[in-house]
């Protein structure tokens, strides 16, 4: 067995660690709020099943047959005529501008932990000035829990594959999956709970538009954390000999689940109280902390234990964005793992805080730009642009441009040659297709 590889358990807890994120826990509730409910719960979970999961195993494919760093993975499986292929391993680049705002957000959820502990803000317009002054002016603040999410971050890519990524995920993974287990016998107790329930699972066709289903994909594809070659990295640190299937569909169904119940956990508490679901992003930093007020020391309880789940999620996935850079610098650069996380970290540290400064009313005037500040920008750049390109790249390079005999040989045992054709199909069709509309459609070109 390689020293550095992950154990099939450990592939599994990390990769899910990977798609379980905010994605999950704060940007699915609030999505399905803002769309309606159902409709989009349905769309949502189609798209997981017959895009985002083809996709998925198109990455640990390459990963898991390559068994190196991202850009060596495309040079490797590239048909020698295709060798300039080997470009879209630098998808990596992608998380330099996904982790410089999702660790501020990181940063934001420590604080809510200790918020949580000390002082719940006592009504939704407490709530909200509370969360607006820490954006705006409370810099210092800010920055603390932001470099504090930092160092747990590098600290971790810093001790390799298995003594920092899998250790972490071997704590991290099964705590969040209690907590939320918890928070979910509480919320079945609720009033809400059975109105949550219609919410989320009885579709009203009459709300259906076309805007939900591009919505929906591009979710699907930030959620399993897809086109930036995070899966394709993690895979290659697996050990050979696993099913790679069956690893690939229970991380799916992982993170299907924790969405899910992340929706009924938020939604029962939050009807239970009289509220409504559409209130977009401030949903989890400002609705549910005053709700949570309301409840007395079960609401401490329960918002310790909330923001801790969110804290867990978030670390676990922001780590996997660092990891594919650091491989690559250690394999094809030969740096030592230490430097180069700390220097990759110091980077994306940077690059960062002018994401966090712009939210801040003191510099928002210098670091906006056109029609966002560079938070925003960082957000509208990957999640439109950079994502979707490393998606269409990967499926793409698996359906057209690599040899149908490394799929075939990897796959056909596990799932017969009749789903092996249906895959192969959506890798080439399917997948592509969708992935371009939904990049059209971020960039405005197209108004669904
Ligand atoms: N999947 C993560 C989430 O849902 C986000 C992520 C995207 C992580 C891309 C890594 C790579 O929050």
């Amino acid at each position: 067995m390689h020293t550095n590889r992950f154990t099939r358990i450990g592939f599994i807890l990390a990769a899910a660690g990977s798609a379980v994120g905010l994605g999950n826990i704060w940007k699915f509730p609030y999505i399905t709020g803002e769309n309606g409910g159902g409709v989009f719960v349905l769309i949502y979970l189609a798209t997981v099943v017959f895009i985002g999961m083809s996709v998925f195993i198109g990455e640990v494919l390459l990963g898991s047959n390559a068994h190196k760093d991202a850009v060596s993975t495309f040079e490797t499986l590239s048909p020698k005529k295709y060798k300039y292929w080997k470009y879209s391993g630098f998808t990596f680049l992608t998380g330099v501008l996904i982790l410089s705002f999702y660790a501020v957000v990181v940063g934001w959820i420590f604080h809510y932990v200790v918020v949580a502990a000390t002082a719940l803000p006592s009504s939704v317009q407490e709530a909200e000035n509370h969360f607006m002054n820490l954006l705006q002016k409370d810099i210092g603040t800010q920055i603390f829990y932001y470099t504090l999410a930092f160092f747990v971050i590098a600290y971790t890519i810093s001790r390799g594959v298995k003594k920092g990524i899998e250790t972490l995920n071997n704590i991290l993974m099964p705590t969040l999956i209690v907590i939320l287990a918890i928070l979910l016998i509480y919320s079945v107790q609720l009033e809400g709970f059975s109105k949550a329930l219609s919410f989320m699972f009885s579709p009203d066709f009459d709300k259906f538009d076309s805007s939900s289903l591009i919505l929906a994909v591009g979710h699907a594809f930030f959620t399993l954390s897809l086109g930036m070659v995070t899966i394709v990295t993690y895979a290659a640190s697996l050990d050979k000999g696993v099913n790679i299937v069956k690893a690939s569909i229970t991380i799916v169904i992982m993170d299907t689940l924790i969405a899910i119940v992340s929706g009924l956990i938020i939604f029962s508490i939050l009807f239970s109280a009289g509220q409504e679901p559409g209130k977009g992003a401030g949903l989890v930093f400002i609705t549910l902390p005053a709700v949570f007020f309301e409840m007395g020391s079960m609401g401490i309880f329960l918002a310790v234990a909330f923001f801790t789940a969110l804290a867990f999620a978030a670390v676990t996935s922001a780590v996997s964005v660092l990891e594919p850079t650091v491989m690559y610098l250690v394999e094809r650069k030969k740096m030592k793992r230490k430097k180069a996380t700390y220097s990759v970290a110091l980077i994306f540290y940077v690059v960062g805080l002018f994401a966090l400064l712009s939210n801040t009313t003191e510099f928002s005037s210098f670091l906006t730009f056109g029609s966002k500040n560079v938070f925003d920008w960082f957000d509208f750049i990957s999640a439109a642009i950079l994502m979707p390109l490393g998606g269409i790249l990967v499926a793409i390079f698996v359906g057209y441009i690599m040899d149908k005999e490394v799929s075939r040989k990897a796959l056909v045992p596990h799932i017969g040659e009749n789903l092996y054709q249906v895959w192969l199909f959506i890798m080439r069709f399917v997948a592509p297709l969708a992935i371009f509309l939904v990049m059209l459609n971020e960039m405005g070109v197209i108004q669904f």
